[in-house]
C-alpha cells in the first residue's frame, strides 16, 4: 500500500535539506540519504538519493482500520452465534420459575430452538420436572421428591419463589412439560435418576419425542438403558469436568454429544471431542461474550438461563 520511495536528487549539497524536510513534513516516513555521491553504490558520482521509508499508516487510517476491525468483530460475533444453537436450561429460568410450563412457555416464546428439563420420580413412580433432590429451594414446601406422591406435589407453590406473580404455578410432569415443548422446541431431558425405559417410551411415543428428544445424564448406567431400550432417542453424556477418557465412554456408551461445564471448554477440548465424531454442547453459559467464545471454538449447543442471549435458528435443533 505505501511503497518505500527512493528520490534521486542532482545536488548532493541539497540533499540533508531535502532529509531534513521530510523528516518535518513526513512524520510517519522515515528519511535517510544513500548512495552519496558513491558510483560503488550505483550512483554516479554527484547524484544521490533521498530514501523514504513508511513507518505507520496516517492518523485517518488508523480511525479506518479501527471501525473495520470492530465491523469484523462484530460481524465474526455473529458468524460464531450463528452456528451455535441456544438450549434454554430449566426453561428460560432466567425469567421464570425454572423447569415449570411458566418457563418452557417463555423460552418458546422467545425463539428458542431447544428446552432442557430436569427429571425426576415421585414416591409413587411419575416422572416430575425438578432440578433437586428435595423441594425446599423451589416451592414452598419441604422434602425429598422420592418421599412425596404426585398428589404432594400437586399442593406445592413453585412459582411465588421467583416472583409474586407467578404463585400458584405447579411442578409440571414430565407428560405436562412435554405438552409445553414438543412440536415447538427439541425437548431435551436430563435424567437426574434412571427411569422405567416402558415409562419414558410411553410418556414420549404421544408427543412424537421418541425420535426426535435428546436425553442427557451424568450417569454413564442411565445412558446405556436408553440406548439399550429406546435406541431411536439421542444421547449425551454430561460432566463436569474435562478428561481425555470421556471420549471413550461416550463413543462406548453410544452417545452422538458430549455436554461439559463451561469451565471445562477449551479449544484442545473442543477438538479432541470432534475428532472423536461427537458434538460439545456446554452449560451453563450466561454471557453474551462467553457465548461467543463457545461459538469460536465449535461449541454446537450452550444451555442457557437467558435464551435471547443468541440468536439461534430452528433448523440447528434438527440437525443436532
Ligand atoms: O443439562 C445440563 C445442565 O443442566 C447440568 O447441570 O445442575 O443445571 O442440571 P444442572
Ligand atoms: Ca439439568
Amino acid at each position: 500500500m505505501h511503497p518505500n520511495r527512493s528520490h534521486t536528487v542532482r545536488n548532493p549539497h541539497l540533499l540533508p535539506n531535502f532529509a531534513t524536510l521530510a523528516r518535518e513534513r513526513l512524520p510517519r516516513w522515515e528519511a535517510g540519504i544513500a548512495g552519496y555521491g558513491d558510483s560503488s553504490r550505483g550512483t554516479a558520482a554527484g547524484v544521490c538519493q533521498l530514501n523514504l521509508a513508511f513507518t505507520g499508516p496516517p492518523r485517518y487510517c488508523k480511525s479506518v482500520l479501527t471501525f473495520a476491525l470492530a465491523v469484523g468483530f462484530v460481524i465474526l460475533k455473529h458468524m460464531s452465534n450463528a452456528s451455535i444453537m441456544a438450549i434454554a436450561h430449566r426453561g428460560a429460568s432466567a425469567y421464570a420459575p425454572e423447569n415449570t410450563v411458566a418457563a418452557f412457555d417463555e423460552a418458546i416464546r422467545l425463539g428458542c430452538p431447544a428446552v432442557e428439563l430436569d427429571v425426576r420420580l415421585t414416591s409413587d413412580g411419575v416422572p416430575v420436572v425438578l432440578h433437586d433432590e428435595t423441594v425446599d429451594r423451589t416451592t414452598n414446601g419441604s422434602g425429598r421428591v422420592s418421599e412425596l406422591s404426585r398428589i404432594d406435589l400437586l399442593r406445592l407453590d413453585a412459582g411465588s419463589w421467583k416472583h409474586p406473580r407467578f404463585a400458584g404455578t405447579r411442578i409440571p410432569t414430565l407428560d405436562e412439560a412435554l405438552h409445553a415443548i414438543a412440536g415447538l422446541a427439541l425437548p431435551v431431558l436430563e435424567l437426574k435418576v434412571p427411569l422405567e425405559s416402558s415409562v419414558l417410551r410411553e410418556i414420549l411415543e404421544p408427543h412424537d419425542a421418541l425420535a426426535d428428544a435428546v436425553v442427557l445424564s451424568f450417569e454413564p448406567a442411565i445412558i446405556a438403558a436408553v440406548r439399550r431400550d429406546l435406541p431411536s432417542l439421542r444421547v449425551g453424556l454430561l460432566a463436569e469436568t474435562w478428561h481425555s477418557s470421556l471420549l471413550r465412554r461416550a463413543l462406548d456408551l453410544g452417545a452422538t454429544l458430549v455436554v461439559l461445564d463451561v469451565g471445562a471448554v477449551a479449544q484442545a477440548v473442543a477438538d479432541a471431542v470432534h475428532k472423536a465424531g461427537l458434538r460439545l454442547w456446554c452449560y451453563t453459559v450466561n454471557d453474551a461474550g462467553a457465548a461467543a467464545a463457545c461459538g469460536a471454538m465449535g461449541v454446537s449447543g450452550i444451555i442457557t438461563d437467558k435464551p435471547d442471549l443468541i440468536r439461534s435458528r430452528k433448523r440447528h435443533a434438527r440437525s443436532m
